[in-house]
């Protein structure tokens, strides 16, 4: 279907889910257990959840508002909007670079860990699982896998908009669901379970106001939702005009609050059950959880389960930073679709390369996980709110959050005011204190 001559996503649910898709990924299941781990359990949690209503959703609804007006890619998105602005779009490019550079790496280590498990190989003999993941490391095979996850986003990605990135989102997200239910049932029944929830669910308020915890908690609020680099631009450019923003900003957000909870409710009560530590770092659930399927009857099973589910959110979220730089490679550079892709891929493969070499001893991993979620995220979200109620004109925001007067007109006036006056100063106000 198409609206002004372009792909568009179909109706309500589809955009929903295709947003959810890309804010569902590795942020939920791999980066905010560990983050959790390593900042105080619940008191992170707690920040979370307020920074995504304070910042994460006006943020959002500012990219929505700016993709679906211009139904461009990020960076034509804001130069048709205002020419001087069209810096604010390749920062979300260079953000979605930054992010290639580390994320299929990640999501190929649960392709690996999802093979080893259906061949068995992870669950045969006396392994222990640091020694299996330093290993693993230190071989070939995180490239390989890496760059199997850039083939499969290719694919998906060059097959476009609707046909690819609508209906894997529609098959997969579901799925992810119902696996996490399961296996959080599953675990409540080890020993020692108890111990997780009351690390992740009761709160130490004294750590939920170290100036550390917020900056993380805001980090991984905009890592997760997706916001702050153009990546939300590019997907609402095909959105509907009918398409309820508000409503979309909600659902994805909690959706992806859900799923965090949920991953968290999975994987600490593993974590303590497990007599093993939250505090492991990126490792956390490639060490912690295979100790834990092992002492269970098909262990192989529940592990392949997971491992699956963990690739299949990943695979949502890695097609929405491909399309970021496909369809910015496309439309900028008058490249046809499919070469637009290829680039993108080629790029892709480049950066996992080095970010796998380590060059001149560098972690880029880290470097590039907290500069995209610290720097360019923050930034590059506190400059969107900051345009689209400050620069545009003075109806821009009212109108797309209100389909031009059809609903949501009381809540557009919260929400201008936060844009106006909160969301960027919070977000500025964190940046420097943790800077300083
Ligand atoms: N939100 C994705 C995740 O949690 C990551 C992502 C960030 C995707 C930015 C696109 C843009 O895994």
């Amino acid at each position: 279907m198409s609206e002004q001559g372009r792909a568009s996503f179909g109706g309500k649910l589809s955009v929903i889910l295709v947003a959810a898709g890309s804010a569902i990924g590795l942020g939920a299941i791999w980066r905010f257990p560990y983050m959790a781990g390593e900042n105080g359990g619940a008191a992170f949690l707690l920040v979370f959840l307020l920074s995504i209503f304070v910042v994460g959703i006006p943020a959002m609804l500012a990219e929505f508002a700016v993709g679906r007006r211009s139904r461009k890619n990020a960076v034509g998105a804001f130069r048709s909007l205002s020419k001087r602005w069209s810096w604010l779009g390749y920062s979300g490019v260079l953000g979605a670079m930054l992010i290639s550079g580390y994320y299929y790496l990640i999501a190929g280590w649960s392709l690996e860990y999802l093979f080893s498990s259906i061949t068995g190989s992870l669950y045969s003999g006396d392994i222990t699982y640091t020694n299996y993941f330093a290993d693993f490391q230190a071989s070939w095979r995180p490239l390989i896998f890496g760059a199997i996850f850039i083939l499969m986003t290719h694919f998906i990605v060059s097959r476009g908009v609707e046909k690819g990135i609508e209906k894997a989102s529609k098959i997969m997200m579901p799925l992810l669901f119902i696996i996490l239910i399961i296996m959080a049932v599953r675990v409540a029944f080890m020993p020692n379970a108890i111990e997780g929830y009351r690390f992740f669910l009761s709160c130490d308020f004294k750590e939920a106001f170290k100036a550390e915890t917020i900056m993380m908690a805001i980090g991984q609020a905009f890592f997760s939702l997706s916001v702050g680099m153009g990546c939300m631009v590019t997907y609402a450019s095909y959105f509907k005009s009918s398409n309820n923003l508000v409503t979309t900003s909600f659902n994805v957000s909690l959706l992806t609050l859900m799923v965090s909870v949920l991953a968290g409710l999975v994987i600490f009560p593993a974590v303590f059950s497990a007599g093993l530590q939250p505090t492991e770092g990126p490792s956390l659930i490639f060490i912690t959880l295979p100790e834990i399927f092992k002492g269970m009857p098909l262990a192989s099973l529940w592990s392949a389960i997971f491992f699956f589910l963990v690739m299949l959110a990943s695979l949502t979220s890695t097609i929405s930073f491909h399309e970021v730089l496909t369809a910015y490679f496309s439309e900028e550079l008058k490249l046809s679709r499919l070469s637009a892709a290829i680039a993108t891929t080629a790029l892709s493969m480049a950066l996992s390369l080095l970010t796998f070499s380590s060059l001149f001893g560098i972690d880029y991993l880290n470097i590039f996980d907290k500069l995209t979620a610290n720097v360019v995220m923050p930034l590059g979200a506190m400059f969107t709110c900051i345009f689209a109620v400050w620069f545009m004109s003075r109806n821009f925001m009212k109108d797309e959050i209100t389909n031009n007067g059809q609903h949501n007109k009381n809540l557009s006036k919260i929400f201008i005011f936060m844009l106006r006056y909160v969301t960027p100063l919070l977000i500025f106000y964190i940046f420097i204190k943790n800077l300083i």
